[in-house]
C-alpha cells in the first residue's frame, strides 16, 4: 500500500509542481542556500531573498570570502539570523577543508553548522539524487494524517514513528522529487487548516480522512502562553549622527545592530536613563517620544517605545558607533530596530 501512495504523490507532483528558482538547479550550493532559507520561512518570502543572495554570493567561494556584516545585511528581514551566520561559517569550512564542495551524504552534511537531519536529507536527495528520507513540518502533517499517527507531535515516540514511515515509503531513485512532492502537497492540498480532502489524490488511503478526523491530526502539544515584554529604546542624536550598538555574537539577533534599549517595569520615561546606563554605560536624558513598535518573536512578544534622547557623557563602548542618519541601512538590524530607523528617517524627511 505504501508504494502506491508514493507513486500517486509523484504523479500529483509532476502535474502540479511549483516553479521555484532553486528547483532542478544543477548547483548543490543553490539547493543548500534555499533549504536554509526555507527552514523557518515561507516559500513566497524566500524567492526574492534567494535570488538576491545568489546574485551577491554565487558560489561557496564567494560566500566564504564575504564579510559577515554583508551576509547579515542580505538576510535582514528573514529572521533567525543564526541561519545566515551558520551558512557563512559552513562556507568557510567547506572552502578550507572540502575544496569548496558540499559533501553528498547525510552524515557528512550533518557535521556542517546549521544542517540537521531534515536539511541533510533534503540536500542529499535533491542535489545529489541519494535515497534520503526527509521530514519537515509539512511532511509530518501529511504522514500523521495518512497513517493516523496518534502520538503527540514533537515527542520521541511520534518522531520514531514518523521517521520510520518516511524511510519505509521512500521510492528508491526518486527521493528528491518525492520529498518535494510531499512539501508541495502539504502546502497546497494537505494544509494545516481546511485541507482539500475532497480533491486529494490519496484520500482513499488516508486513515484520518476515512475516520473524518483529519483536522485532529497531527496531535499537537497545548501551547504555552507567550511572554510579553515592554522595552524602551534610546535614539541618541548628536550632529546628525545617531548612536547604535552591536549585539553580542551569541544569542538572539547576534552580531546585529540596535538602538540602546532595555526592558522596563512600569514607566519608560523614568526608567530609560537607568536602563541605558546599566546596559551600555552611556549617560542619557530621555526627551520626546519618536514612536512605538510591536513585534512577535518566536518565544515572546515585545512593544518598544522609542524616545529621542540626549547624551551627557562622551565616551562610548567599543561595540557602539555614531552613524550618519543616511547610513543606517548599511547596518544589519532586527525588525524592531529597523522600524525605529525608518520612523527616524520619516521624522527627518
Ligand atoms: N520547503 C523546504 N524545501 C522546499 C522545497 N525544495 N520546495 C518547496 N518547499 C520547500
Amino acid at each position: 500500500m505504501s508504494k502506491s501512495i508514493a507513486a500517486q504523490l509523484l504523479t500529483w507532483y509532476h502535474q502540479n509542481k511549483r516553479t521555484l528558482p532553486w528547483r532542478d538547479h544543477s548547483d548543490p550550493y543553490a539547493v543548500w542556500v534555499s533549504e536554509i532559507m526555507l527552514q523557518q520561512t515561507r516559500v513566497d518570502t524566500v524567492i526574492g531573498y534567494f535570488q538576491h543572495w545568489m546574485d551577491k554570493f554565487p558560489s561557496i567561494e564567494d560566500l566564504a570570502a564575504a564579510d559577515e556584516q554583508d551576509v547579515l545585511n542580505l538576510w535582514e528581514g528573514l529572521g533567525y539570523y543564526s541561519r545566515a551566520r551558520n551558512l557563512h561559517k559552513a562556507a568557510k569550512l567547506l572552502f578550507a577543508e572540502y575544496d569548496a564542495q558540499l559533501p553528498e551524504d547525510t552524515k557528512s552534511l550533518m557535521k556542517l553548522p546549521g544542517i540537521g537531519r531534515y536539511t541533510a536529507a533534503a540536500i542529499s536527495s535533491m542535489a545529489f539524487g541519494h535515497d534520503a528520507a526527509a521530514l519537515d513540518g509539512n511532511i509530518r502533517r501529511v504522514y500523521a494524517r495518512v497513517f493516523n499517527v496518534e502520538e503527540v507531535l514533537g515527542t520521541r515516540d511520534a518522531e520514531t514513528i514518523l521517521w520510520g514511515i518516511a524511510e519505509d515509503i521512500l521510492p528508491k531513485g526518486k527521493a528528491g522529487d518525492y520529498n518535494q512532492a510531499l512539501m508541495d502537497f502539504g502546502s497546497a492540498v494537505c494544509t494545516p487548516r481546511n485541507p482539500i480532502c475532497e480533491n486529494c489524490p490519496i484520500n482513499k488511503d488516508c486513515e484520518a480522512y476515512q475516520l473524518d478526523i483529519q483536522e485532529m491530526r497531527p496531535v499537537r502539544k497545548t501551547k504555552k502562553a507567550v511572554p510579553y515584554h515592554i522595552h524602551a529604546g534610546a535614539v541618541i542624536i548628536e550632529d546628525k549622527k545617531v548612536l547604535i550598538a552591536q549585539r553580542p555574537q551569541k544569542g538572539l539577533l547576534g552580531g546585529m545592530w540596535e538602538f540602546p534599549n532595555g526592558r522596563i517595569e512600569e514607566n519608560p520615561v523614568q526608567e530609560l536613563a537607568m536602563l541605558i546606563w546599566e546596559g551600555y554605560q552611556v549617560k542619557i536624558r530621555a526627551g520626546n517620544p519618536l514612536g512605538k513598535v510591536d513585534h512577535a518573536y518566536t518565544h515572546f512578544k515585545i512593544t518598544e517605545y522609542a524616545f529621542f534622547c540626549t547624551m551627557s557623557g562622551l565616551s562610548i563602548r567599543e561595540n557602539m558607533r555614531w552613524v550618519d542618519l543616511n547610513d543606517l541601512d548599511d547596518y544589519p538590524m532586527g525588525k524592531v530596530d529597523r522600524e525605529i530607523a525608518k520612523m527616524l528617517g520619516e521624522n527627518n524627511a
